[in-house]
């Protein structure tokens, strides 16, 4: 602002608690703040990339307990256990991945996906995601939509008596309408909760029946956890097991939380998927796939993650987040849906409750008066109406408090703005995000605010700042589980 590069800057801290450099702070040191230095501990080149997903190895034992136990009590890994890991770098590449994985295993081409999914950057996943594509080259002749299971405005809602059977009839639909073009279905690709398509819990069912019709026809399941595994979702580590205690995916790719802000994937399979694709004697081979590091920096967030339950954590501090969001939805109109689980949270902002019209104007005005407030939030959902909470997996009790209180003021005085007919004025973006020097600042990053959506990658902290406190300190461009170690 005021044509200076203002840089975001943290030499030292922990998680989200930075210590006060002076001035009158009350910085509180939360639990994790030991893990200053999470890393080094087994950051050396020694370590053996082994320990970290091999075919059939250390990763899928610890990221998917019960298959792996289930595959040794019936003496292997079992065939529709998932119980090959490929490592790749970048979590674009591990759906890639899959893409090439269901392809060789199912000897089709074509792809089933949800309608405004989002899954990844290459140019094989912009075709496969109507979030990008749509804008850019258009749908091509192997990519098939089928409807969003959104119950609150999708064609089966919340009064359907099985909107499950209803959504995955859809699926059955566009799988036929292939077919009957003679065109064969390799993978029906989805996010377990859709967080692009707008915070979407698809209804419990819907997978499992899905994957029939997508097996029926010859394809795989895929479950992209690139954004909602590890955790997140509370009750479960994984968000497919939302979906029935028996479901499992063929193919599941992870990304972001794992590696929480350090570049590294995975994708998970069953074994004859992996054998399909190893028979072609072409080797896979990723040159920075399960480096050293990269397995050290995965380890170690599961060893947070597991020492600190952050996964019950998700589960306390969500369901405390909804019921404050609940208590909203009572007091203003236009909030017209919440819907969550654990720290996977959507406020669907409605112009009217007979239409449910996004309010999309009102949310940009809602997210940029957050900002003013050090809160960073972004919208997603077709309209862009759905103010995402996607936090860090240290995200407090005291967080959610403070956020849900500034969100009420915020709501309040654009209420009192509309009856007087004011129009609600955007604040010029570079104006935002520039706290008074030597003040008590409190930055609250709650989405996953994609880098752009943060003015210069974080502008935020003046690069010569005097004394500068932050009170609380959350950042991330991902929903990663801890930040203790990515900004
Ligand atoms: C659901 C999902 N899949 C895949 C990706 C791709 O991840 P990356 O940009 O790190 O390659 C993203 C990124 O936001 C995502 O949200």
């Amino acid at each position: 602002t005021g044509g200076r590069i203002h840089r975001l800057h943290q030499q030292r801290g922990a998680r989200w608690a930075l210590p006060p450099s002076r001035g009158p702070s009350s910085t509180r040191t939360e639990p994790g703040a030991q893990h200053q230095q999470p890393i080094p501990a087994r950051q050396h080149c020694g370590l053996r990339t082994e320990a970290f997903g091999d075919p059939a190895g250390e990763a899928l034992r610890v990221l998917f307990p019960e298959f792996w136990e289930a595959a040794v009590q019936e003496g292997r890994p079992s065939e529709s256990c998932l119980s090959s890991a490929h490592r790749v770098s970048r979590r674009s590449e591990a759906n890639d991945l899959a893409l090439r994985l269901a392809r060789q295993y199912t000897g089709h081409w074509d792809v089933v996906v949800l309608d405004h999914a989002y899954h990844g950057h290459l140019s094989s996943l912009i075709d496969i995601s109507p979030y990008k594509f749509r804008g850019l080259d258009g749908q091509k002749e192997w990519v098939h939509v089928a409807p969003l299971p959104d119950t609150y405005r999708g064609p089966y809602r919340e009064d359907h008596p099985n909107p499950a059977v209803a959504y995955a009839s859809e699926v059955k639909r566009v799988v036929s309408s292939v077919q009957e073009k003679g065109r064969k279905i390799a993978a029906f690709f989805a996010e377990s909760l859709p967080s692009v398509g707008g915070q979407i819990i698809p209804p419990a069912g819907y997978f499992p029946e899905v994957a029939e019709h997508v097996r029926r026809a010859g394809g795989v399941f895929v479950a992209d956890e690139i954004q909602v595994g590890f955790g997140r979702v509370g009750k479960h580590f994984w968000a497919f097991q939302l979906q029935g205690e028996d479901f499992v995916p063929d193919i599941v790719t992870m990304g972001k939380s794992i590696g929480n802000g350090h570049p590294v994937a995975c994708v998970a399979t069953t074994q004859a998927v992996a054998r399909a694709f190893e028979a072609t004697g072409v080797e896979y081979f990723n040159t920075f796939g399960g480096s050293p590091v990269s397995c050290a920096v995965g380890l170690a967030v599961l060893d947070v993650l597991e020492k600190e339950q952050l996964q019950a954590h998700a589960a306390c501090v969500g369901s405390f987040l909804m019921e404050l969001l609940g208590q909203q939805k009572a007091k203003h109109p236009i909030i017209g849906d919440i819907r969550g689980v654990g720290l996977f949270v959507g406020v669907d902002l409605i112009k009217d409750k007979a239409t449910r019209t996004p309010a999309t104007e009102e949310a940009d005005y809602l997210v940029s008066r957050l900002k003013e407030n050090y809160i960073l939030l972004s919208t997603d959902g077709p309209g862009r109406n759905v103010l995402k909470f996607k936090p860090p997996m240290c995200f407090s009790l005291d967080n959610a408090q403070h956020v849900v209180a500034k969100l009420d003021a915020i709501l309040t005085d654009m209420e009192e703005k509309m009856r007087s007919c004011e129009t609600l004025r955007l604040q010029p973006e570079a104006a935002l995000l520039s706290p008074p020097l030597g003040e008590c600042a409190l930055l609250l990053v709650l989405g996953d605010p994609e880098l752009g959506s943060l003015p210069s990658a974080g502008s935020f902290v003046p690069q010569q700042a005097k004394p500068f406190v932050c009170k609380h300190f959350v950042l991330t461009d991902d929903p990663f589980p801890q930040s203790s170690f990515n900004t």
